[in-house]
């Protein structure tokens, strides 16, 4: 692990090979990309880092905005001297994806949106995210994190994922309050970028769990449909979560999109 300007950054593999950058969902951290790092290091080079807040990245000050999540992920890109890398988003992390996409999309090579959506926060999401950050200020931020990470997984899946990751749920759940409601706040504040979708200079792949009831199939289908030559996979038996609850089935589309740009 190195630090970049104090985000925790994590490579595998060498960097002569093809690279693939992967910005981790809410409220995890890198360690959400485990079994992709292990299925593609030796053929990728495989960058992950936790998302400034989360994980091993300090909050610092705490004022994130989903602009400020892009300049991160450009960062690391630059620092490494990574030349147009794939980057592969999950729900939050796809929302710093798919703004990246639109602000630069000449750095990137590829993209890969899973279990995300380009529209921006509702009413009723704005003012959910409000009472989460509410009952964080009250202190209660481990319990916020224990119940919201289950709504994300597929029921048939729970009692596994939960033995599979214990080290990885302890970290999740030992979170920094300022970094969870940070990230609250700018998803909050997030642009739509669904105009973004038609622009996407190269065709981009779209995985969602069949059973994601945070972002729908019916969602990311829509999505690709509006991104010209994109492919999009459903995987079946996964939640909002599908890296890690069906990882064999995300590689391989994972990799199969890879050998293809
Ligand atoms: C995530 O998985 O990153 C979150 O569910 C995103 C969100 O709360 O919008």
């Amino acid at each position: 692990m190195q630090y970049i300007s104090d985000l925790a950054v994590y490579t595998y593999g060498s960097p002569e090979k093809k690279p693939i950058v992967f910005v981790h969902g809410f409220p995890l951290s890198a360690a959400m990309w485990k079994y992709q790092v292990t299925a593609l290091q030796e053929d990728f080079y495989c960058v992950t880092y936790d998302i400034r807040g989360l994980g091993n990245s300090s909050a610092g000050h705490g004022q994130f905005t989903l602009e400020s999540m892009v300049d991160d992920l450009e960062l690391v890109i630059q620092s490494l001297h990574i030349h147009k890398p794939v980057i592969c988003g999950l729900s939050m992390g796809g929302y710093i994806c798919l703004r990246a996409a639109e602000r630069n999309p000449e750095l990137f090579g590829g993209f890969i949106f899973c279990d995300t959506k380009s529209a921006a926060d509702n009413d009723e999401t704005k003012i959910k995210r409000a009472n989460a950050v509410k009952r964080i200020n009250r202190g209660e931020a481990v319990q916020y994190i224990n119940e919201f990470i289950p709504t994300t997984i597929y029921a048939e899946n729970k009692a596994r994922i939960y033995a599979e990751n214990e080290n990885e749920l302890n970290q999740w759940l030992m979170n920094d309050p300022v970094g969870v409601k940070g990230c609250l706040i700018a998803m909050a504040a997030r642009t739509d970028t669904t105009q973004a979708l038609k622009n996407i200079p190269v065709p981009a792949l779209f995985i969602c769990g069949e059973e994601d009831s945070l972002s729908t199939p019916e969602v990311m289908k829509t999505m690709a449909d509006n991104s010209p030559g994109s492919r999009f996979a459903l995987i079946k038996k996964a939640g909002h979560l599908s890296p890690l609850e069906m990882p064999n089935e995300v590689n391989m589309e994972i990799k199969n999109y890879l050998d293809t740009i």
